[in-house]
């Protein structure tokens, strides 16, 4: 079997309806990144924060997963497949994908704001309840704040994500600009003989001297056309 890693960015969600970050009708365009995605932002103004995510995961609850996910979950019937994802969103795992990643954390879970990767108080949101309020406890008393990783936190999942580059065959890179480190430099542990094919509708700069296939489609085509391509 093949081993394929999959990278996936924002892109691979808007087919599902779900914005992106960057560009004309991001995210960061209507909401100040610096007052909802950082933890100084949750510091001052608690509930806008929560409120934020709320929205964010009511919005989830009501989209489903395109094509373009079940076409990465499909190839896990031939292929040993690890897909990480910069998404918070559960749609890689509604559409089938059984080895997700999930770099900058989930939506769809709540944990302590004074320990917010201690696994032993993540607890799990359900679609009756999707919502945190103020006053809503961790285990340990605290706040519990939506498990995302705002930006200037670490990305502890980052160590299982090259880990997974171990003895790959394929890479592939679905919907991310890049910008955001250290996910954007993924690519780099990737070793220089595995190709890597890149599917993005608009022009993604690739930093480095590495060849990659570009593949100039929304997520949906272009996994069609990379089937075709890898077989
Ligand atoms: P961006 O919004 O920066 O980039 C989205 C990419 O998706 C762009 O390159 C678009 O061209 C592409 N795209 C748009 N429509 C597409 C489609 N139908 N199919 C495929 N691609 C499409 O989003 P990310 O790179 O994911 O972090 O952003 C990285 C991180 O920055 C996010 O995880 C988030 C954000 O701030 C946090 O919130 C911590």
């Amino acid at each position: 079997m093949r081993k394929i890693v999959i990278l996936t960015g924002a892109g691979m969600s808007a087919e599902s309806g779900i914005a992106t970050f960057r560009g004309s009708g991001g995210m960061w365009n209507n909401y100040p990144v610096e007052q909802v995605a950082t933890p100084e932002g949750f510091a001052a103004n608690p509930g806008l924060v929560l409120q934020f995510y709320n929205e964010r995961r009511a919005e989830l609850l009501g989209a489903e997963p395109n094509e373009g996910h079940r076409l990465v979950a499909d190839l896990e019937k031939n292929n040993d497949v690890v897909v990480v994802t910069q998404n918070v969103d559960d749609l890689h795992e509604r559409a089938g994908s059984t080895n997700v990643i999930h770099l900058h954390g989930e939506l769809m879970k709540g944990c302590s704001s004074f320990a917010p990767n201690d696994p032993r108080m993540v607890r799990t949101l359900t679609a009756q309840h999707p919502v945190i309020a103020l006053g809503d406890k961790a285990d340990d008393g605290s706040q519990l704040r939506p498990f995302i990783v705002w930006f200037g936190e670490a990305v502890p999942r980052m160590d299982d994500a090259i880990a997974a580059l171990r003895d790959i065959d394929i890479f592939v890179i679905i919907g991310t600009s890049l910008n955001v480190y250290p996910a954007a430099g993924l690519l780099n542990f990737v070793p220089a003989d595995v190709p890597v094919y890149l599917i993005d509708p608009n022009d993604v700069q690739v930093r480095g001297v590495r060849q990659v296939t570009t593949i100039r489609k929304g997520a949906s085509e272009g996994m069609r056309d990379l089937l075709k391509l890898i077989g």
